[in-house]
């Protein structure tokens, strides 16, 4: 190639000040001011384990599903390998979700072991290495869910998500969980005594997520930290100020770190206290409006006294199936979502639809009309500003 053809490139590069950047960016990179950035405008539409209502949860095709219909935030559980290798995966054994029964060579893995207070036997990622999980398969949690999929895709890690994230056509967030930190803890040791909860955010900060809520380097890469133990949130307060969501488990189920009530981490007196470290919670939804019978009753003061406390409230989760949906809601997932948006008034739901989410919010509170008021006051201003020139 003749050497006129590096001139005018390396002049461009020089005179865009853009030195510091490699000269063949990544392709999630070549656009990034072309992005289109994060909705902040109306609740946020969380892709609980990706779009796997219709695609094997926590597998990048779920995830690539949501960003295509609409996700703002894709979520994920994080777990570690036996290796210390942070993984993308809900459940502390692969049982449910991956074909390891299948796996001759691995049968002599089941354990037992207590997970927050209960024996639970099966085979558990924490005695598989990453080389050995990348050989398993993951399949739908539910029979009535589509299961054509089972078996095509591997389990991913955190960075593998993260990767997929940053590489979307538009700002996307992401949402993971800091998944069972006392089990992992307990199990898997990793060098210089680092715990788990180190490595997790050492893996956002080697990708450059950073920064408080809304502020500029959040809207570039945004992320919520969530955990149901408190004790992690706290602990890596010092390391991020990335926002947080403290998740609120049934009414029944103490937390897994400080064995406390669900009574007591809802009241004022402790939502006072966890608002210096999250800026929201996550509670299960039927505990935020009890159901009986399947019917609703009468919604609990959660929301307004979080509200109170200027935390967020991001329920978890909806799912469009019947089995699913109270009465209430006449087999209707858009009804669902009209009274948690509209009645409730939640500020982002973790759902296994996110293209159900999305056309209903598309519908009733649209990017385009926003943009469109935007737009509009700017031109206002513009206008009044040429006006008073001219006068
Ligand atoms: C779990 O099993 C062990 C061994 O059988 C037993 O000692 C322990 O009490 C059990 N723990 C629970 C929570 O049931
Ligand atoms: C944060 O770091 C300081 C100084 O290293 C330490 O004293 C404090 O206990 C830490 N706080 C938490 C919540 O870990
Ligand atoms: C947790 O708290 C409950 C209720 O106060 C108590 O009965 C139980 O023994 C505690 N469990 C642990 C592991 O401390
Ligand atoms: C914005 O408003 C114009 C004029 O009212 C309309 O034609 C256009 O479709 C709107 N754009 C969007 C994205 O809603």
């Amino acid at each position: 190639m003749a050497l006129t053809g590096y001139v005018p490139l390396l002049v461009l590069i020089l005179i865009t000040g853009c030195a510091a950047r490699p000269l063949y960016p990544l392709p999630s990179k070549l656009n990034e001011k072309n992005r289109l950035p994060l909705q902040t405008f109306r609740p946020y539409n969380i892709a609980h384990r990706g779009s796997n209502g219709e695609l094997p949860e926590e597998t990048s095709a779920a995830y690539l599903r949501a960003i295509e219909e609409g996700a703002d935030f894709i979520e994920t559980d994080i777990l570690s390998s036996k290796d210390g290798v942070l993984i993308c995966f809900h459940d502390v054994t692969l049982d449910d979700t991956t074909d390891v029964a299948e796996h001759k060579e691995f049968a002599n893995r089941k354990r037992t072991y207590e997970v927050q207070g209960e024996n639970v036997t099966g085979f558990f990622s924490v005695d598989f290495t990453l080389k050995e999980l990348k050989t398993l398969r993951v399949k739908q949690r539910y029979s009535f869910r589509d299961q054509q999929y089972n078996g095509k895709f591997p389990i991913i890690t955190f960075e593998e998500y993260i990767a997929i994230a940053l590489d979307a056509p538009r700002v996307v967030g992401i949402y993971p969980e800091i998944k069972n930190p006392v089990f992992i803890n307990q199990q898997v040791k990793w060098p210089h005594g680092k715990r788990f909860e180190d490595k997790f955010v050492e893996m956002l900060q080697k990708y450059g997520y950073k920064g408080s809520y809304m502020s500029e380097d959040w809207l570039k890469q945004p992320a919520f930290i969530q955990s149901f133990a408190p004790t992690s949130l706290v602990y890596i307060s010092n390391q991020t100020d990335l926002p947080k969501i403290f998740l609120i488990d049934d009414v029944t189920i103490p937390t897994q770190d400080t064995n406390q009530s669900y009574w007591e981490i809802t009241s004022d007196a402790y939502l006072a206290y966890i608002k210096d470290y999250v800026v929201g919670i996550g509670p299960w939804k039927d505990t935020v409006v009890p159901v009986k019978n399947n019917y609703l009753q009468t919604p609990t003061d959660l929301v307004a006294k979080a509200h109170a406390h200027n935390l967020q409230v991001h329920p978890y989760t909806y799912r469009n199936e019947n089995l699913f949906l109270h009465f209430n809601f006449h087999q209707d997932p858009y009804q669902e979502y009209e009274y948690w948006l509209n009645y409730i008034g939640v500020d982002g739901l973790f759902t296994d639809f996110t293209g159900s989410l999305h056309d209903f919010q598309q519908w009733t509170s649209p990017t385009g009309a926003k943009d469109n008021e935007t737009a509009s006051k700017l031109l206002h201003k513009i206008a009044s500003l040429i006006a008073s020139y001219k006068g």
